[in-house]
């Protein structure tokens, strides 16, 4: 009876994980869907701007997140709190996304990726990413090498 139970908890729990619990993304898999999702060409970059911007930022991992005293940045896209989304504890937060800060740390980067699009389109480019201005000024076509 006791296994029985153990076996049925561990069973819920591998159901209950995918989709909670955030992932790291393979390079050639986040170009892929960026480009599906129509990255190409948008606010005049490449898809391989924002793959360089990823591996910069969050190392593509959707459950990053970095605290810089006053505000924080979530997920894969590094998503500020103070601007983007609302995580209940940075003053004066604008949520121009409308969204809840956690909800950008799932495998489910659908949301994200609206929100990144919304950041890029007021700044008519990919300059509000400090990780891009740094690191993503030069050639950035090996970021998609062998992707498709
Ligand atoms: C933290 O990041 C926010 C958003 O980028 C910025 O406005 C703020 O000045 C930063 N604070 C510190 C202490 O660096």
């Amino acid at each position: 009876m006791k296994t029985l139970f153990f076996l049925a908890l561990i069973l819920l729990t591998a159901l209950a994980l995918p989709g909670a619990e955030g992932k790291v993304f393979e390079r050639c898999e986040l170009a892929r869907l960026l480009k599906r999702q129509g990255f190409s060409g948008f606010v005049g970059r490449k898809v391989a701007d924002w793959v360089c911007l990823v591996q910069h930022e969050s190392g593509y991992r959707t459950d990053a997140v970095h605290d810089n005293g006053s505000s924080r940045d979530y997920g894969i896209f590094q998503i500020n709190s103070l601007y983007w989304c609302d995580d209940g504890r940075t003053p004066g937060s604008k949520n121009a996304c409308r969204i809840s800060c956690s909800r950008l740390l799932d495998d489910n980067i659908a949301d994200d990726i609206r929100c990144a699009k919304m950041i890029a389109q007021e700044a008519r480019g990919l300059t509000p990413w400090v990780a891009w201005n740094r690191f993503c000024q030069g050639d950035v076509d090996p970021y998609v090498r062998g992707c498709w």
